[in-house]
């Protein structure tokens, strides 16, 4: 490698890495902080899942089952704002939260995890939406791609078709 080349690339890595790094610092996993919600993955210090008492019905969980001791969390994003999500779970001192989560805290990842999860709430985003728009993503981009190709086939049989019969009629000149 030569001396200008080595130090592209380390300029090109200390940008990759200043650029990626606040943000993998924040960023909690959404799936994650939903399984923590639902209580597939526990609390790691046993704080209770939240859906025992609180529903999302935005987000068809717990609705059905009557989760209905704490207030529904649909709109809990957008009416706190990210910090305000961020600092109720730092602590959840309510009453009758105190009781569970002040002997046994969440962790900052498994708040991280909780924010996102309640944001991606907000956005009416559900891993099954995600999966869906996947799809459809990927199935769009096959049509066009078909689309393209046809197109293009077609634009080249326009261009071929006229030389090949010139030339096998012996009409060498072009018209
Ligand atoms: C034992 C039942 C219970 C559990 C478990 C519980 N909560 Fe609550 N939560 C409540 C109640 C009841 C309220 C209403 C305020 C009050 O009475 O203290 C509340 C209030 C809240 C609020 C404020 C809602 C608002 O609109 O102001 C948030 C946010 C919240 N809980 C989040 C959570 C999260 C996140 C978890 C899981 C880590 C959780 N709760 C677990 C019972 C619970």
């Amino acid at each position: 490698m030569t001396r200008r080349a080595m130090h592209c690339f380390t300029l090109l890595a200390a940008g990759l890495l200043l650029f990626s790094a606040p943000a993998l610092a924040q960023s909690g996993d959404p799936l994650r902080g939903e399984a923590l919600f639902v209580g597939t993955i526990s609390f790691s210090n046993g704080g209770a899942p939240c859906l025992a008492c609180h529903a999302i019905a935005g987000h068809e969980l717990g609705y059905a089952s009557g989760a209905s001791y704490g207030p529904d969390l649909t709109a809990l994003f957008a009416d706190y704002g990210e910090e305000g999500v961020v600092g109720v779970l730092e602590d959840l001192s309510f009453e009758s939260m105190n009781a569970i989560y002040s002997e046994r805290p969440l962790t900052e990842a498994e708040q991280a995890d909780l924010v996102a999860f309640f944001s991606s709430v907000s956005q009416g985003e559900t891993a099954h939406t995600g999966l869906a728009l996947a799809l459809h993503t990927a199935m769009a981009t096959v049509f066009f791609l078909v689309l393209i190709g046809l197109l293009g086939w077609r634009r080249l049989q326009g261009v071929r078709k006229p030389l090949v019969e010139r030339t096998r009629y012996g009409k060498g000149e072009i018209a």
